[in-house]
């Protein structure tokens, strides 16, 4: 009797050839609200802060989640996804604690998120905080946004590790 291969799923880092597949995913769910989609160009330039989430098996792409450097001790969690299939299974949790880890690694000590997954972060130990507290992050990158200033509803929520 053939044998039945089982699917497994891993995070690794990501590499040239996940471009695309990040930027589908990050389109798709931008599009039911959950987070902002990225150009090709941001890809390539911040792919290294990237982690993915893959299936051994067919059709492998599965989530990402970025570490992106904001400041001196003060980094960012984005571009967080688990797709529907594989969601509720610990992969969420595990791709923030690769993030975590790896800010640790780095010596940054200060990760925030800009998310509407209040629940999920909170659940995780993120704390809401003022976007005020966070104005490097408006400098570099909210001013760019066309959300910025009025229409941003997302929550900042920090760990300090
Ligand atoms: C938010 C998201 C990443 C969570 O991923 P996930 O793999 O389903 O989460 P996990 O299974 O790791 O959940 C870890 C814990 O958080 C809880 N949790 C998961 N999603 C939650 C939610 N939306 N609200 C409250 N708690 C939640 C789980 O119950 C789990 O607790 P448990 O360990 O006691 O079972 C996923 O739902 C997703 O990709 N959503 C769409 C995109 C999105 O909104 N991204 C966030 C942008 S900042």
């Amino acid at each position: 009797m053939a044998k039945q291969k089982q699917n497994i799923l891993y995070l690794r880092k990501a590499t040239i050839q996940d471009v695309p597949s990040i930027h589908h995913l990050l389109l798709r769910f931008s599009r039911q609200g959950a987070l902002l989609p990225r150009s090709y160009s941001e890809l390539y330039k911040h792919l290294r802060d990237f982690f993915v989430l893959v299936d051994n098996g067919e059709a492998g792409f599965k989530g990402c989640c970025a570490l992106s450097i904001t400041w001196e001790n003060l980094a960012e969690i984005r571009s967080l996804i688990v797709v529907e299939g594989a969601q509720r299974e610990g992969w969420g949790r595990r791709l923030v604690d690769t993030c975590l880890s790896e800010a640790i690694t780095l010596g940054i000590y200060r990760v925030f998120t800009l998310t509407y997954q209040t629940d999920f972060f909170a659940y995780l130990g993120f704390e809401d905080v003022d976007k005020e507290q966070l104005p490097q992050k408006v400098w570099s990158d909210c001013l760019n946004c066309p959300k910025f200033p009025d229409w941003c509803d997302e929550v900042a929520m920090l760990m300090e590790l």
